[in-house]
């Protein structure tokens, strides 16, 4: 088994210097460290272009029609990834009015903006239409009625893709598989009515249906999955082209995993899109279907590996049976994922990486007030001090986007490095945040009028 001192080398950007401290793309993340007594997001710059571009380059080689990405932004969100996004040329999937609200208000065109949600409000609804965005992905039926209703309001048309549920078990998180029958999203009781539901509502001036989306789930390493539902999708397309329905647009979603320990197998970015869209176009080819355009969604792939949060240990302490305590000055509050998924990460000491001495099994804990606030289980470390620097390492997507102020922690802040320079994307929220929103009314003592 590799060592866990080696895992930063299979990730881009990281280096060690003369000093034998860690660095990103020549960043010394020992200094960084000292900008805060927080935590911080240090995200590779570099490593987001290059993947995008992976991503876009991978479509043109292997889908001959027109492709394009789009940015899952729950996986990290701020205005500089927003300006990237717009220098790359690449589009954001949007899920709420706050990541169409950032979306808009860093001027990404409404053509590079598409929409999802389980449960969308008339509100988000309108924004939409009236903005225009690219592509509306309707999850049910009672959206699509919704969604007329506004439209013949307005007057305005708008184009959608329904979310089809292909049922498919896929190895991930049960909480994060979204593909399978048990899930809440896409259409999936009342598929066969689906043809019914698009004459009905689609055949009008409104209400223009361009084809079909699906997403599988999150964090997913096995492409076979993907094979699976595309078989499912392309016989659901082609039952609808049977009946006079044309599919011009395909969406398969995101769900391409990242790599957190040195167990995770997880297929380069590449090869997931050549095998995908060689897939399609068996498929296709075998019912005598005319190929879709290709849109794909992809998040954690793009930021994951790109990010890590760099930590400064306190507290060192032993505990019952023999464990040795080692608390950061952070915790779930920053990274949620071990608590809810029982996920696993990778880490160094920064300041300490080529100390070939002993090694001690630590347990990685925050310092919010839970047992279950635990960031890793089990970690062979050179020897712990306080003030030594923790790096975790694949910390870029679902973590800043997951953030919570528990225990009244502020949320950190977001250092995006680039070659040799770092600059600040998102500031540390400050204590002051803390009461903004706060009212304390008159009977209590307040002045608020
Ligand atoms: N498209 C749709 C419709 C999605 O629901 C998602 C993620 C994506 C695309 C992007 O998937 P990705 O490429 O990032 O896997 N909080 C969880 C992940 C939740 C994913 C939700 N949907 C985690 O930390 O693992």
């Amino acid at each position: 088994m590799d060592s866990e001192n080696s895992f930063y080398s299979k990730i881009k950007g990281f280096s060690v210097g003369d000093n034998n401290h860690l660095r990103l793309n020549g960043v010394d993340l020992v200094d960084l460290s000292e900008l805060s007594e927080r935590p911080i997001y240090v995200v590779n710059e570099l490593a987001i272009r290059d993947n995008l571009r992976a991503y876009r380059q991978a479509l043109e080689q292997f889908y001959p029609k027109p492709s394009s990405l789009f940015y899952a932004s729950k996986a990290f969100l701020n205005s500089a990834m927003c300006a990237v996004l717009n220098q790359e040329g690449v589009g954001i999937d949007v899920c709420s009015e706050g990541e169409l609200f950032i979306a808009q208000k860093t001027k990404i065109p409404p053509e590079k903006i598409i929409m999802h949600g389980n449960n969308k409000s008339e509100k988000k609804l309108r924004k939409a239409v009236t903005s225009k965005i690219h592509r509306i992905i309707v999850d049910n039926y009672a959206e699509l009625i919704l969604l007329h209703k506004i439209c013949s309001e307005l007057d305005r048309s708008c184009n959608i893709l329904l979310r089809i549920n292909p049922s498919i078990e896929v190895e991930t998180h049960k909480s994060i598989a979204t593909g399978v029958k048990e899930s809440k999203f896409g259409f999936y009781m009342d598929r066969a009515q689906v043809p019914e539901y698009i004459k009905e509502i689609c055949s009008g001036k409104y209400i223009h249906f361009k084809g079909i989306h699906f997403h599988i789930g999150s964090n997913i390493y096995d492409i076979s999955s993907y094979e699976e539902s595309i078989d499912i999708i392309i016989d659901f397309i082609d039952s609808l082209n049977r009946q006079g329905i044309k599919v011009e647009d395909l969406n398969i979603g995101g769900g391409l995993g990242t790599r957190y320990t040195n167990e995770d197998l997880v297929p380069e970015i590449d090869p997931f899109v050549q095998t995908v869209c060689e897939k399609i176009k068996a498929s296709c080819q075998e019912k005598n279907l005319e190929l879709p355009s290709l849109m794909l969604e992809p998040g954690r792939s793009i930021v994951g590996e790109a990010g890590c949060t760099v930590y400064k240990i306190g507290a060192i302490k032993e505990g019952y049976n023999g464990i040795l305590y080692a608390a950061v000055n952070g915790g779930m509050t920053d990274n949620l994922r071990p608590s809810l998924y029982q996920a696993k990460y990778s880490a160094v000491i920064a300041n300490k990486m080529n100390e070939n001495g002993k090694t001690c099994a630590y347990q990685i804990v925050g310092k919010c007030c839970e047992t279950g606030d635990v960031l890793i289980d089990h970690i062979e470390l050179p020897l712990c001090s306080p003030g030594d620097v923790l790096v975790v390492f694949s910390t870029g997507a679902y973590h800043h986007s997951l953030a919570s102020q528990y225990n009244k922690h502020t949320i950190p802040g977001v250092i995006f490095v680039r070659e040799g320079k770092y600059d600040w994307v998102s500031k540390e929220q400050p204590l002051e945040d803390l009461t903004q929103y706060d009212i304390i009314p008159t009977y209590l003592g307040g002045n608020h009028l």
